[in-house]
């Protein structure tokens, strides 16, 4: 494999941040933990401070080693045995927490629910019945597409009660995204609703995931949540489909747990990378939740009354790690949200925080933009003095609307968590610990303990001061164990640069005097939209799928809201005679074969497209073009005119970005 590409200087020179938080002295009190002395004894005994953890937990079998390292290949926890459900729910229920609540959930129309732990534990236990009823068993895999809606964590919870591996696809994802994710999985059932709220409309799951089950031959069985009541007519199949309300009257509400292995896979779940198909990410049950647990505690600073709102989608890992594993393991009370943050008002999230108390609030840069660009009225209009910590995820966040958030959202009084991770690492990898950690705006700051992590350059070298690539060179408990039916691509992908003790990240970054980290987003063909990640090559299948369509390249440009947008450039098939509204029916296919995320922002219909002599494509330049930047060295160009031709074109149609 090519080592990617490191970012180019000028993006770390643009960081040139000096203003420093050091924790308030009132959270620095109570936080736990705020001894600084803890990243050290972690860094000399890392195995000993996860398993210290990992005894919080409650096991069937204590483990016999805490790590098992043959790069790179992890076992965590080896010989340990446990339940992850048992971990989020059953523990729970023995102890006082058994009437707390577990989840308090609010509809995008208004709708609202609060199940208590021992809610949860009867609705899961109920469902992991159904499940085994229905012929699921250990180690099958079952694929949910549902909205944010508690059914989506009660489906994931009674799966991992059963042994029963879940597939996750995001409720915005097409038919034919479902189908390959389903197909990849071999799932034999389905879960989904007949729809899902959004903006006011009703999203057709049944209808989509009809298209899907079209082909994917390893489904039997299909359990249809009603959400909507009616609005939309949906088709049941018979022999094949049934309604949730249906199969859970009659189920027991309590139910056996299966005794997993600490490497039992616990889900798969999707996520692109640097080829055309999305890879299957695979994680276990003991080190993951351990993981999970750990830095849930640690980052949030969890208290036993805290009311937690992480804003993710259940779709994405942000919402596995911490919507549902992490902050349940904890027992804490996970506040759920279905819709969009502007319905029906723009202050729909402050509402909700209001309302309910929030503590702790973690949500992604996009929408902190979002926010800013709404204005300061919106959250003025609430009482946020709840608020105690602040949280950012899935793209860098620029300090501008670092210090907006801290000062309209935090009230200059909750520290702001920046955390780096990915849906490999499974669990939190770079932030600070909100009691110890002096911030700067911009910067993830520094590794959690018991992580190691190095910027290195192309070659391999640790860069001490200054950008290059961002590795990490230690095993942690969540890191995947693999890509699910793909053993080889693993190790290609991610340990194969630098040795097989050095994991890829794919991102760039920057150390600072201080050993801070500032990433820098990525560096491989892998575009990060409003904190979605989705791959160049994906998008460009997509394109060339499109009958007048001969060739397509994709690349990120910059975009003030979304972080990053995507801008297309394609040539037609000769002699192809495209309509006037080729454009949008260009990001109208994308947006049909993958979903609305990777619905590309610009699409220049291109006479021919940069190339060097040996016929390929060169992307960098479509970068400086779609980026409005001085285009660099053209020299190795078979034809270096048709690039100045593309730039004209592309300013005359988008203006410069
Ligand atoms: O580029 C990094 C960016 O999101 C990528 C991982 O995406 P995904 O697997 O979808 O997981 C997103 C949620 C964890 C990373 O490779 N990223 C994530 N968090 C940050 C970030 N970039 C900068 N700062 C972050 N805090």
């Amino acid at each position: 494999m090519t080592p990617p590409k490191i970012p180019p200087p000028e993006i770390a020179d643009l960081l040139r941040e000096d203003r420093v938080f050091p924790p308030p002295e009132a959270f620095r009190a109570k936080a736990v933990p705020n001894d600084p002395d803890i990243y050290e004894q972690a860094d000399r005994d890392p195995e000993g401070f996860w398993a210290s953890f990992a005894r919080e937990l409650e096991w069937s079998r204590p483990w016999d080693r805490v790590l098992e390292w043959k790069p790179p290949h992890a076992r965590w926890f080896v010989g340990g045995r446990l339940n992850a459900c048992v971990n989020c729910v059953d523990r729970h229920v023995r102890t006082a927490r058994r009437n707390k609540a577990a989840l308090i959930w609010e509809g995008e129309p208004g709708d609202r629910r609060t199940l208590t732990y021992f809610d949860l534990y009867r609705q899961v236990s109920a469902f992991a019945n159904v499940l085994r009823q229905l012929g699921i068993r250990k180690g099958d895999r079952v694929a949910i597409y549902l909205p944010l809606i508690p059914e989506l964590a009660i489906a994931m919870l009674a799966c991992a009660r059963i042994g029963a591996v879940h597939n996750v696809v995001f409720g915005g994802f097409s038919a034919e995204s479902l189908r390959d994710r389903i197909n990849d999985a071999q799932a034999r059932l389905l879960v989904t609703a007949d729809g899902g709220y959004r903006r006011g409309g009703v999203v057709p799951l049944k209808r989509v995931a009809d298209e899907a089950l079209a082909s994917t031959p390893s489904i039997e069985r299909v359990v249809v949540v009603r959400r909507d009541s009616g609005s939309i007519p949906i088709h049941m199949q018979a022999g094949r489909d049934q309604w949730y309300h249906e199969v859970m009257q009659d189920a027991p509400l309590t139910c056996e747990p299966e005794e997993m292995d600490a490497e039992d896979m616990l889900y798969v779940l999707y996520t692109s990378g640097t080829t055309g198909k999305p890879k299957g990410i695979v994680h276990t049950t003991g080190g993951y939740l351990v993981g999970t647990y750990a830095t849930t505690k640690w980052v949030f600073d969890l208290k036993e009354d805290d009311v937690y709102w992480c804003t993710a989608d259940i779709g994405w890992v942000t919402g596995h790690s911490y919507l549902v594993y992490g902050p349940l393991a904890n027992g804490a009370t996970v506040v759920m949200y279905e819709g969009a943050p502007d319905w029906p008002q723009k202050d729909r999230f402050w509402d909700i925080v209001e309302r309910h108390g929030v503590t702790i609030f973690y949500t992604a840069p996009t929408a902190v933009r979002a926010f800013m660009r709404w204005g300061p009225e919106h959250p003025k209009k609430h009482d946020l003095s709840s608020l105690r910590l602040i949280g950012s995820v899935g793209e860098p966040i620029n300090p501008e609307a670092w210090v907006w958030y801290y000062r309209h959202i935090g009230g200059e009084r909750c520290p702001v968590v920046d955390t780096w991770w990915q849906t490999e690492t499974g669990m939190i990898m770079i932030t600070p610990l909100p009691g110890i950690t002096t911030l700067k705006p911009g910067s993830a700051t520094r590794t959690f303990p018991g992580i190691k992590a190095e910027v290195l350059t192309q070659a391999g070298d640790r860069v001490g001061v200054g950008g290059g690539l961002l590795a990490l060179t230690r095993p942690w408990p969540a890191m995947l164990r693999g890509i699910y039916g793909d053993p080889d691509r693993y190790v290609k992908q991610y340990w194969n640069t630098w040795g097989s003790e050095v994991y890829v990240t794919g991102d760039g970054a920057k150390r600072d005097q201080d050993g801070y980290f500032w990433l820098l987003g990525r560096v491989d063909d892998v575009i990060n939209v409003a904190g979605h990640r989705i791959g160049t090559m994906e998008i460009e299948s997509a394109l060339v799928d499109h009958p007048l369509v001969a060739e397509a390249a994709v690349v990120g440009r910059h975009h003030e809201i979304k972080g990053q947008a995507i801008a297309a450039f394609v040539m037609l098939k000769e002699g192809s005679q495209p309509g006037r509204l080729i454009v949008d029916e260009l990001k109208d296919h994308v947006a049909r074969k993958i979903g609305a995320l990777a619905r590309p922002e610009d699409v220049i219909v291109a006479g021919d497209l940069p190339k060097t002599r040996s016929g390929k494509i060169m992307r960098r330049l479509l970068r400086d073009i779609a980026e409005g930047k001085a285009l660099g060295d053209t020299t190795t160009l078979a034809d270096p005119a048709v690039v100045a031709k593309l730039k004209e074109k592309y300013e005359e149609e988008y203006g410069a970005n």
